[in-house]
């Protein structure tokens, strides 16, 4: 049997869990309040926000947005709050040293070797919605 017969079948994966929760919350929603995922991060939010200045705008979307935008990369997803406080309570100094030479999954100048410090903090202050300590 030549080799081209190989077919590719798993792009069917179906997401049914998140259906099932749904269901479950709705039974229950007279007697719990509790079924708000209030704690997850947004996704869908995270990867919609953008910079407001535009030049900004364009380094976060070619570098910072690959990860910290993307629930799997394991970084402090953007607009969530939560996630960064701890981070941020590190003060600027180590938030600056930690983008320049790059800490755990987090790659050094995270992917934008051009970018100043001044940008770095910007983008930090952006991701975090906070102010920088
Ligand atoms: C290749 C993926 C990737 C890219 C690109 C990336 N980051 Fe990260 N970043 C991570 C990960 C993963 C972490 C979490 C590291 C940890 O806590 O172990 C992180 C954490 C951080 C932190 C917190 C460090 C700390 O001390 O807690 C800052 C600040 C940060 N990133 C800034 C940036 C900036 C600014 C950019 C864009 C210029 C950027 N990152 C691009 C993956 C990335």
């Amino acid at each position: 049997m030549p080799a081209t017969t190989v077919s590719l079948q798993s792009s069917s994966v179906a997401t049914w869990h998140r259906g099932g929760h749904v269901v479950l919350c709705l039974a229950l929603g007279g007697l719990l309040v509790a079924c708000d995922d209030k704690t997850a991060p947004p996704p869908a939010a995270a990867v919609q926000q953008m910079p407001a200045e535009p030049a900004l705008a364009r380094i976060y979307d070619s570098s910072c947005k690959l990860c910290h935008a993307n629930p799997a990369a394991g970084a402090p997803l953007t607009g969530d709050v939560q996630a960064w406080q701890p981070r941020i309570a590190q003060g600027a100094d180590t938030l600056l040293d930690h983008s320049i030479n790059g800490y755990n999954g987090m790659p050094p100048m995270g992917l934008c070797v051009q970018c100043s410090e001044e940008q770095f903090l910007a983008l930090i202050r952006f991701m975090s919605a906070q102010d920088l300590q």
